[in-house]
């Protein structure tokens, strides 16, 4: 038994949900590398790869794209328990299912990567704006599929207006804020308890 790891504390899921070509993957990409390079556990899930092997097969209807999200949830649920911290980056368009993933985990930082359709839209990076615009492609977000924007997102980065650096330094800061204040709430909770 001597070899078997003590219970870890749970670790945060950093959940990036935008536009396509919001910004999201580059975030997530530089994200995981610094948290890395600090000795933190991490692991990144996307959605792109995400749909080549959990999710192969599910399209991009409403019931699929929440299918998708609830399946992302409950993989990092499984991570961030074990103390893996979390980064996701993924459309996640609806609010019903980005709230049911909240729902899985301890700690959920909601980040809203957020930028114009139309800044979105000249990156094109994928070249798919271009296809959504010329009805080739149907349901395509943003263009002909809604997106839903966080209403109480714990940050919001507007990537038109900062650097990827900024960005990750925003998500750190938000990620002391946000366990210097659960910390502060369970010593409360216990002093009261104590009473
Ligand atoms: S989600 O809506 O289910 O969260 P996810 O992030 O996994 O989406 O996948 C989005 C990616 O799929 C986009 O970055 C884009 O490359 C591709 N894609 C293909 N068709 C669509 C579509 N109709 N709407 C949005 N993205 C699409």
């Amino acid at each position: 038994m001597t070899n078997l790891a003590p219970t870890p504390t749970p670790a945060p899921v950093i959940w990036l949900t935008g536009l396509s070509g919001a910004g999201k993957t580059t975030i997530a990409d530089a994200l995981t590398t610094h948290l890395r390079a600090k000795g933190i556990l991490v692991e990144w899930l996307d959605g792109d790869e995400i749909r080549t092997h959990l999710s192969k097969g599910l399209g991009f209807s409403r019931d699929d794209r929440n299918t998708n999200v609830l399946r992302i949830g409950y993989v990092a649920s499984l991570l961030a328990r074990n103390g893996v911290t979390v980064v996701v980056s993924a459309i996640s368009p609806y609010r019903e299912s980005r709230d049911a993933a909240r729902k899985m985990v301890a700690h959920f930082l909601e980040v809203h990567v957020s930028a114009p359709l139309t800044v979105c839209a000249e990156r094109d990076v994928k070249g798919l704006y271009k296809r959504a615009f010329a009805g080739e492609i149907e349901g395509f977000t943003g263009v002909s599929d809604p997106y839903e924007s966080p209403l109480n997102a714990e940050l919001v980065i507007e990537t038109a207006a900062v650097t990827v650096t900024t960005a990750i330094h925003c998500i750190e800061q938000t990620l002391r804020d946000h366990f210097s204040t659960h910390e502060a709430s369970a010593a409360s909770t216990a002093t009261k308890g104590a009473q």
